[in-house]
């Protein structure tokens, strides 16, 4: 008999269900009897032994549903060793609870913090299996995550919507995209989406490149612009102030977002009309595209046999072409972020796009 408990933790993506729905299913083709335990909330579930005993009928139609079936929430790894408001040690509740159900592991859904608290519990020796979630793709040890394709379709599909507003008005808009530390997916949308004007946090940018970008475009007669970025977007001068300093300056920002100190910076500069659009947590919602289906189901799959054959302390992960495991600590604390040199930013830059550098 083995008991597997399973979290999904963090901000949600598409995929999460199908993913879930992959590991199960793996694990009741083999002829090991099996019981599913399913944490409410993410780690929050474990830490106060919040579950559900779930069967394989709960994972049966889930495939294409967004969201998570077992609810998730944020329990920041910074405060982790923080007891809670009644003196919780969070740490060895979760090693309490998991031993008292005997579990034979547990299976992570996360993105990057999740990750980091699946590499702690396995040191503290906890039998871990995790899975790459993340609409931000940026997991170290892994080349995609599920759920990034089908942020890129949603976001894709609001710059698609703009720019045809955009012709009409001959105006100049910013969609802004998730992402506050990189740019995958705001560069993956934007190039989808054609956009003319790509800026992400790993290349900070010069509002007057930005500027000359959209008056060299009104001058070949192009009627609009169209600017994908990046919540996390940050001007060279900003890049270049200390973490102490910069975040100083955040306690006096009053605009919403860095989209519209942008947009008011343009509007400034050029006189032109600005508009912003933010698509926000529509990019994580509805339901996982088919590429995120087949991914994710395989990842899961894929987990179920290491699951079955006891290799703990892993990472199901994408890496040229085939899905591998890699080793928690390996991954655990570490960014993928884009490379400003990499051939794909080369590449938009032959097609014209600028990225404010
Ligand atoms: O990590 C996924 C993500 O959607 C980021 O792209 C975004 O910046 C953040 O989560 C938003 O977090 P929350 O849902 O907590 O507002």
């Amino acid at each position: 008999m083995m008991r597997i408990g399973m979290l999904t933790s963090g901000g949600d993506c598409q995929a999460l269900n199908a993913a879930m729905r992959g590991v199960v299913k793996s694990l009741v083709h083999s002829d090991e009897e099996i019981e599913i335990y399913g944490f409410l909330n993410g780690y929050k579930g474990l830490i106060y032994s919040d579950f559900r005993m779930l069967t394989a009928s709960d994972f049966s139609g889930i495939l294409t549903r967004g969201g998570t079936i077992l609810g998730s929430s944020r329990v920041p790894f910074k405060t982790i060793h923080e007891p809670d408001e009644n003196g919780l040690d969070k740490v060895e509740a979760m090693k309490q609870n998991y031993h008292k159900l005997q579990l034979s592991c547990l299976v992570v859904l996360g993105g990057n913090g999740s990750q980091k608290t699946a590499n702690l519990l396995r040191e503290e020796g906890l039998n871990i299996v995790s899975l790459p979630k993340t609409i931000d793709n940026d997991l170290w040890g892994t080349d995609m995550t599920f759920g990034f394709q089908s942020a890129v379709d949603v976001a894709t599909n609001a710059i698609d919507c703009i720019h045809t507003t955009a012709d009409s008005h001959g105006r100049v808009f910013i969609v802004e995209v998730m992402g506050h530390k990189v740019g995958w997916l705001t560069l993956n949308a934007g190039l989808a989406g054609g956009a003319d004007v790509i800026l992400i946090p790993e290349i900070p940018y010069d509002i007057d490149k930005v500027v000359e970008a959209i008056e060299d475009r009104a001058a070949k007669g192009c009627r609009f612009t169209i600017l994908a970025v990046a919540e996390g977007a940050i001007s060279k001068s900003d890049a270049k102030l200390s973490k102490k300093d910069y975040k100083e300056k955040l306690t006096h920002y009053t605009f919403p977002s860095v989209s519209y100190e942008i947009a008011e910076q343009i509007q400034k500069k050029t006189g032109r009309e600005v508009r912003v659009t933010v698509p926000g947590h529509m990019q994580r919602g509805g339901a996982p595209d088919p590429y995120d289906r087949v991914f994710a189901s395989r990842l899961g799959a894929e987990a179920g046999q290491l699951i079955l054959k006891k290799q703990y302390g892993f990472m199901v992960s994408y890496k040229n072409r085939e899905i591998v495991k890699v080793p928690l600590q390996d991954i655990a604390g570490k960014l993928k972020t884009v490379d400003p040199d990499a051939s794909i930013i080369r590449e938009a830059k032959m097609l014209g796009v600028c990225f404010g550098d």
